[in-house]
Parts: structure tokens; C-alpha cells; sequence
């Protein structure tokens, strides 16, 4: 089932969300929607609050960065076929210089910008299974992680942007708060549900 994905303004996005366990009610339709959701709107990253559920839970499918001209045999086969469910997850290190990569959200439609990370983390968490793992990633596939997992921490890309930056798109995010944007996928707009 395709979900709305909450947009922009919405609370839920700014909550710390909490950690579930395995006796979590219909979590495996849970992931599976949020899978079928994503790929409905062409992400390859969906946090579980931005359907609406402030929980720690991310998925991520980084196999369309295979097409990407510009990725080195190494970084290709990292995201070949890298389809991960996060549950619970810490991030235990983050290594390296900064440097930046052109960030969206399906959250914040219509919004990329370069957004500086860096580039190697260890993270720990279960998988759908609640098997955990501690796992070092870098370059694409560790910025996908670092991206999703803000969102469980309630924190948004354009969070990290210079004071310049975001008060050149605030009239953008108001628009996207209020519902003023044309999007090919399903969404929840904060503004629009406070008037209903
Ligand atoms: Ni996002």
C-alpha cells in the first residue's frame, strides 16, 4: 500500500522518534509499504516519520545510483543491490573530511542542495530480522544512511544549510508546508489538514 508522505512543516519530522521491538504491530507490512511507497516516488531513502510513525525505522534501496555516470567500479558495486531495512540504529562514528553531495528529500519536494557530511560512518542496528550488525560504510551509501537517519533524529537536510541559503528558500518550504506545489506522488501537507 502507497502512503501519504508527510511534507514539510510537519511536526512528526521534527520529533525524536523512539525504538521499536520485534513484537512491533504488523512491521513487516509496515516496511513493506514504506518499500512500495518509495518507489512510487522514485526515493531510495523513506524514514518511518515521514509516514507519520515517529519510530526508528529507515529503508534504503541506493541500487538506481548504479546508473550514475560519474561513480567510480568501487562505488558502483557498493550500491549494486544495496536494499537495507534500519531498525534502532546508532551511529558510533563519523570519520573524515566533509564534503558535499546535492541532497533531496521526498519530504521537500523540488529542494536539492549541497549539503556537507562526512564521509565514513559506523552504525549499529537490527534488521528485519532484529539481527544487529555494526557496519562501516562510506562515499553514497553512507551519506543515504546519514540522511535517513536525521530523519529519525528529527532533522531535516536544509536543517544543515548557511543562515543564507535558508532564507533564500523559506518562501519555497512555506509553499511546500502549504500544500503550493505540484508533486507526482502522494503527500500530507501540514497546513492543508489544519483547515479540514
Ligand atoms: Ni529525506
Amino acid at each position: 500500500m502507497i502512503l501519504p508522505i508527510l511534507a514539510y512543516g510537519d511536526p512528526i519530522l521534527r520529533k525524536e522518534a523512539v525504538p521499536i521491538t520485534p513484537d512491533y504491530p504488523e512491521l513487516d507490512d509496515l516496511i513493506a509499504d514504506m518499500f512500495e511507497t518509495m518507489y512510487a516516488a522514485n526515493g531510495i531513502g523513506l524514514a518511518a516519520p515521514q509516514i507519520g510513525k515517529s519510530i526508528r525505522l529507515f529503508v534504503v534501496d541506493a541500487t538506481p545510483f548504479e546508473d550514475d555516470e560519474d561513480l567510480t567500479e568501487e562505488e558502483r558495486e557498493a550500491v549494486k543491490n544495496f536494499k537495507k531495512v534500519f531498525i534502532n540504529a546508532e551511529i558510533l562514528e563519523e570519520e573524515g573530511d566533509e564534503w558535499a553531495f546535492n541532497e533531496g528529500c521526498l519530504s521537500i519536494p523540488d529542494i536539492r542542495e549541497d549539503v556537507f557530511r562526512q564521509p565514513e560512518i559506523v552504525i549499529r542496528y537490527l534488521d528485519e530480522n532484529f539481527k544487529e550488525h555494526t557496519d562501516r560504510y562510506n562515499g553514497l551509501i553512507a551519506r543515504v544512511i546519514q540522511h535517513e537517519y536525521d530523519h529519525i533524529e528529527g532533522i531535516l537536510f536544509t536543517d544543515k544549510l548557511s543562515s543564507l541559503k535558508r532564507k533564500l528558500i523559506k518562501r519555497k518550504l512555506n509553499n511546500i508546508a502549504s500544500g503550493k506545489i505540484n508533486v507526482n506522488y502522494r503527500m500530507r501537507f501540514p497546513e492543508l489538514k489544519k483547515k479540514r
